[in-house]
């Protein structure tokens, strides 16, 4: 186990030891390989640097009270990779591999997989590449998979704990039929400035993006899905340019199996004014209640609860982290325990 102060990580990047690689040259997926490098050795053409052939995956391992690892979801973020590149014309990486590499690296580096009390955990990052050389504006004829990992803590100020947000009206994320749903560099370019902008002051954890077509709709967050509650109810947006998070995937199975009602449809923007809790929902997100979402631009404000995380809110929140911890069951099989650790 490594001498790190786990309590106090934030959600950087911490060096760890090994990461793992694969390359699709010739029509066809290598071997996996280990390396210890930090670095890529990149052509200067490749798409990846020009065309944003470029897509990426966030997932955690979680060191449970019982001893024991355990990785969320690993097969959702697999083919939601494939799907992303798809989205960008690149190889798809079979789902075997892309498991079995992230178990690899995991096993690699046990010993910074955070122990249970700290709260911490071990982000997996994943990327996929464009590696061959094009001036011409096509998809590349090689890649590259890298998957690597590095110890993290909450991504959101004081992890459970409520934020104030803020609606960002001048920029877009991605169109209705952009690349919004893929998990692609793209997105997050697209979406720094805003980012900046509208939360570097230090008053919001971060921007909410409205659809880009009329305005009207929550579409999501720039790392997170959003969830409302009001009357018993989950209700998140239905939109063509927002990521399927998985983390937002399980919470309404979750909330279904706590008895409450799930709805998943547009969510125009003052409807929030009639929740009763809000949350922003991720891998690094976990989930972040919110305390409040402004609106700058039209100097509206939408305050969710007392500033403190509501009931169903923290109750999602336990049973997620339960089964992602271990202290309650698997009950729909998402965990994959990784052995010999
Ligand atoms: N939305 C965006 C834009 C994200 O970057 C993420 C993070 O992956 C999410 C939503 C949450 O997705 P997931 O729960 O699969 O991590
Ligand atoms: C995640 O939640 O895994 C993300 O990728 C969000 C952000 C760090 C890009």
């Amino acid at each position: 186990m490594q001498n790190i102060d786990w309590a106090n990580l934030t959600f950087g990047y911490y060096p760890t030891n090994y990461n793992v690689r694969c390359y699709f040259r010739n029509g066809e997926w290598g071997e996996l390989e280990v390396s210890s490098e930090t670095t890529i050795n990149i052509h200067m053409a490749a798409t990846c640097l020009h065309y944003g052939q470029e897509a990426f995956e966030g997932m955690k391992a979680f060191r449970g009270k019982d001893g024991k690892v355990r990785i969320f979801r690993m097969d959702e973020n697999g083919k939601r990779l494939q799907s992303s590149c798809d989205g960008v014309m690149m190889a798809k990486l079979p789902l075997e591999k892309f498991e079995e590499a992230v178990i690899k690296v995991v096993k690699l580096n046990a010993d910074f997989i955070p122990p249970y009390e700290t709260g911490a955990s071990l982000y997996i990052r994943p990327l996929l590449i464009g590696m061959g050389a094009q001036v011409g504006v096509k998809p590349a004829s090689e890649y590259l998979f890298i998957v690597f990992v590095t110890p993290v803590g909450p991504y959101f100020k004081g992890g459970f704990m409520a934020n104030p947000y803020v609606i960002t009206r001048k920029y877009d994320r991605s169109a209705p039929l952009g690349t919004g749903i893929f998990k692609v560099g793209g997105n997050y370019a697209a979406s720094l400035r805003a980012h900046v902008e509208a939360c570097h002051g230090g008053q919001y954890a971060c921007e909410f993006y409205l659809d880009a077509k009329e305005k009207k709709y929550i579409d999501e967050a720039g790392a997170a899905n959003f969830f409302g509650i009001k009357d018993n109810t989950y209700i998140t947006p239905q939109s063509t340019s927002i990521l399927p998070s998985i983390t937002n995937k399980s919470l309404m199975q979750l909330a279904e199996s706590i008895g409450m009602k799930v709805e998943r449809r547009p969510i125009p923007e003052e409807e929030l004014a009639t929740f009763e809790e809000a949350g922003a929902c991720g891998t690094a997100a976990v989930i972040s209640p919110i305390s409040r979402i402004d609106d700058p631009e039209t100097g509206k404000s939408y305050s969710f609860g007392n500033g403190k995380p509501g009931p169903w809110s923290e109750k999602l929140y336990n049973k997620l982290r339960g089964i992602q911890y271990g202290t309650e069951p698997d009950e729909f099989g998402w965990i994959t325990v990784v052995e010999g650790l």
